[in-house]
């Protein structure tokens, strides 16, 4: 059973505790009791599908924007995308905390000023912490082929990295299918080490992009340079 944010009046999740809409944070509400479950003999596959049609649709669209993300072509079919999905805002917090004081002690070595890091190191921290979902991007080069050289192992590398970013941009057209907004952010791969330490990743998840998702709050028009800028015809 779904209820309704008091703020924008948008469906939430009984265990929400922001509004992944508005990002209101949410009254205290009573535990939501299970979802029915269908009695052997009592209800067949058509009435269980209605009795948890809306329970969790948020990891339900998840889930179809992952599999949409692993059709992606890949080098030698080895798929090498790994994938983080955080939904909880307790969990997005976390990230966003780690990754929003690795930030400030960056921008503290470049000498920037005070006032500069609080606001930079603020505007990611909200970013990542009150988008409604997160999944972070992964590449792992456990399946791709070992060369003895440097020259190939780079092309291997550079394969593996294409891929993956391949599966990204599935995920993201996925998103804009289903009137999601999404946001590719590159901040993971300069903070590497603080996001595989704080999602506890396996050792050889190399974190690539931080997709953050939610409905959009404004729609922009695309600014793109002339064509005739990017292509030569031969
Ligand atoms: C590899 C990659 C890294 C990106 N990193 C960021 C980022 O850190 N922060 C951000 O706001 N947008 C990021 N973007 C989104 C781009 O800024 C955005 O696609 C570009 O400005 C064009 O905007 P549009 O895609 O809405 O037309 C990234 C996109 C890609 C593909």
């Amino acid at each position: 059973m779904s209820d309704a944010c008091p703020n924008c009046g948008k469906p939430v999740l009984p265990t929400d505790t922001t509004c992944w809409h508005c990002g209101y944070a949410l009254p205290k509400r009573p535990k939501a009791p299970p979802p029915p479950r269908p009695q052997p003999g009592r209800a067949g596959p058509a009435e269980a599908a209605t009795a948890t049609a809306d329970y969790d649709l948020r990891a339900l669209a998840i889930y179809g924007l992952l599999t949409a993300a692993t059709q992606a072509p890949s080098a030698h079919n080895r798929q090498p995308w790994r994938f983080v999905v955080m939904t909880t805002s307790a969990a997005r917090a976390r990230l966003a905390a780690a990754m929003g004081a690795q930030l400030r002690r960056d921008l503290a070595a470049d000498g920037l000023p005070a006032e500069a890091i609080a606001r930079d190191a603020g505007r990611a921290y909200a970013r990542i912490s009150g988008a409604p979902a997160l999944v972070l991007l992964c590449l792992t080069l456990a399946d791709m082929d070992a060369y003895p050289d440097a020259h190939r192992r780079g092309h291997e590398a550079t394969m593996a990295v294409q891929s993956v970013a391949m599966a990204g941009q599935n995920l993201l057209l996925a998103a804009h299918a289903l009137g999601l907004g999404a946001c590719w952010l590159c901040a993971p791969l300069f903070c590497a080490d603080v996001v595989r330490q704080t999602l506890d990743l396996p050792a050889d998840w190399q974190p690539q992009g931080l997709i953050t998702l939610g409905y959009p709050a404004e729609t922009r028009q695309k600014t793109r340079a002339p064509l005739e800028t990017r292509v030569l015809y031969r």
